[in-house]
């Protein structure tokens, strides 16, 4: 019923807009924001820290984890399957081990449910990246 209220120019206006809209986020990269970043941190925190004065805890410390090979701070016992992943963590790896941590190392010991918005993990990288030396 509801539908005629619609008249098809609407509709099709309508649609060409979806469509814009999509081509524009296909082409547009993900600009992550450390700001943003650092806030998304916080599903990370209660396991992870990081900055200068960052030690391991439940979890290792992510300081400059960007580029660091997996399973390699000192002061944290890592799962096997970490230390045999031979992982270095570029960000394409980090953001699919954020995305679905047990997918990229089988038998990790994160516990963790994943982000998949991609905005998010750009932001946690750029906060990774630039904030969080
Ligand atoms: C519930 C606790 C928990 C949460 C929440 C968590 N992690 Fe972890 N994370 C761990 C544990 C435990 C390990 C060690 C895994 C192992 O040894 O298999 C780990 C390992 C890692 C590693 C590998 C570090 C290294 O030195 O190789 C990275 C990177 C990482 N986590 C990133 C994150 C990020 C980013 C988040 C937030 C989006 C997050 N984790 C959330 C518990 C957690």
């Amino acid at each position: 019923m509801y539908a005629f209220l619609f008249r098809p120019r609407q509709l099709a206006a309508c649609a060409a807009g979806l469509a814009l809209a999509a081509a524009a986020a296909a082409a547009a990269p993900v600009v992550g924001n450390p700001q943003a970043g650092q806030v998304v941190f916080k599903l990370c925190a209660s396991c992870h820290q990081v900055g200068p004065r960052a030690r391991g805890g439940f979890g290792p410390q992510l300081t400059g984890v960007i580029g660091r090979k997996a399973a390699s701070t000192g002061d944290y016992h890592y799962s096997e399957a970490m230390r045999k992943s031979g992982i270095v963590w570029s960000e394409e790896r980090l953001a699919a081990f954020i995305r679905d941590p047990d997918r990229v190392v089988p038998g990790t010991r994160m516990r963790f449910w994943g982000i998949s918005d991609a905005q998010k993990i750009a932001d946690l990288l750029a906060y990774l990246k630039a904030g969080a030396q």
